[in-house]
């Protein structure tokens, strides 16, 4: 590991902290070193990529001293928070902040923050045309993260703020994929009418952070969003009967339809899918796949990501 600059990854045996240590492993002659923070050095994922190469190190973020020493001596790291393991925008602001603190300590170089827009400042909480969810927000897991930008910056922590995309990998891992109806049609089901939304493979989100890592100082201080692709509902269910070789229809019901269903988080994801159809324009502008694409040269497609992963998807 000696000359080359370590980065520390929170939530590295997860999806985007999975996809940049295996970008920053599978480019030995790329200057970086990979170090994976993990509440359990023994588990399986940890176990592997310390295999393939990475130092493990015991962290929780939830615990500032274990956070402040997993990220001493690296040259940089890469920050994200858990909302889907605890629903709780606060929580993430904690773990952000402690983040930003830990990162200030250390001196890291670099820090790339994953975050999201704070959706109020396009829909203030007296906007009705979406419900205001636990008193102070429109969209949980997204909201706390946006809110969660000014602890860096405050910080002076050199960070560039990296905001993400939908992963295509909900529809294997959210019960985002096709289901059938009543009819025995299979659907995907979306409150997004016909407006295109961003889309990522999730593994794409970390070799797109290796690639601003490897551009050096360029996007410190800067915001740099990314996508895969951009699509509505009904060129995704083209693109999986294409890839699937079973016919996928596009459900599209109301935002307020989608909130009522029943899996925790429906009410919060409603807002959000509201949000990326009433400010489409917006989010073609910023999440441009070109520019992702200078970041990460293998960005996949839709159709590539769906290709490679088809067998995840069993319809009958
Ligand atoms: N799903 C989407 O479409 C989407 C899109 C954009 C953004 N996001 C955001 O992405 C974030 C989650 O990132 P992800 O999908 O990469 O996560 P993930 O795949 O769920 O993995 C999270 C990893 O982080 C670690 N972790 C969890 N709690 C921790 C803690 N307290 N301290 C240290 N490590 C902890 C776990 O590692 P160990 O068990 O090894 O400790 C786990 O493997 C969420 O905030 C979500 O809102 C999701």
């Amino acid at each position: 590991m000696s000359g080359r600059k370590v980065i520390a990854v929170v939530g590295a045996t997860g999806a985007q902290g999975g996809g940049l240590v295996r970008a920053i492993l599978n480019d030995p002659n790329g200057g970086f070193a990979a170090r994976v923070l993990t509440r359990d050095g023994n588990g399986v994922r940890a176990k592997d990529l310390a295999r393939l190469g990475a130092e493990v190190v015991t962290a929780d973020i939830d615990h500032p001293e274990s956070l402040r020493k997993a990220f001493e001596g690296a040259y940089a790291a890469f920050c994200v928070t858990f909302f889907w393991a605890h629903f709780s925008p606060e929580k993430e602001m904690a773990e952000a902040k402690a983040m930003a603190v830990a990162a200030k300590a250390t001196a890291l170089r670099h820090v790339i923050w994953s975050t999201l827009e704070d959706t109020r400042q396009w829909v203030p909480l007296t906007d009705n045309r979406m419900p205001t969810l636990q008193g102070k927000y429109k969209v949980l897991h997204s909201d706390g993260k946006g809110e969660s930008n000014h602890f860096f910056t405050d910080a002076g922590v050199p960070t560039t703020f990296l905001l993400t995309s939908l992963y295509w990998d909900n529809f294997i891992y959210f019960g985002m994929g096709p289901k059938k109806g009543p009819d025995g049609q299979l659907v995907i089901t979306f409150p997004t009418g016909d407006k295109k939304l961003p889309w990522i493979a999730a593994e794409d989100i970390g070799k797109c952070a290796y690639g601003i890592f490897k551009k050096g100082d360029e996007f410190i201080g800067k915001t740099v969003a990314i996508s895969g692709e951009n699509l509505t509902g009904a060129q995704i269910a083209a693109v999986f009967t294409e890839v699937l070789g079973h016919e996928v229809r596009y459900n599209s019901v109301s935002p307020a339809a989608y909130r009522g269903f029943e899996f925790p988080g429906a009410d919060s994801l409603g807002n959000q899918f509201q949000f990326l159809r009433d400010f489409e324009d917006y989010f073609s502008s910023v999440r441009d796949p070109n520019f992702a694409r200078t970041l990460n040269p293998s960005l996949q497609s839709f159709k590539m990501w769906l290709t490679q992963n088809k067998s995840a998807f069993r319809l009958k």
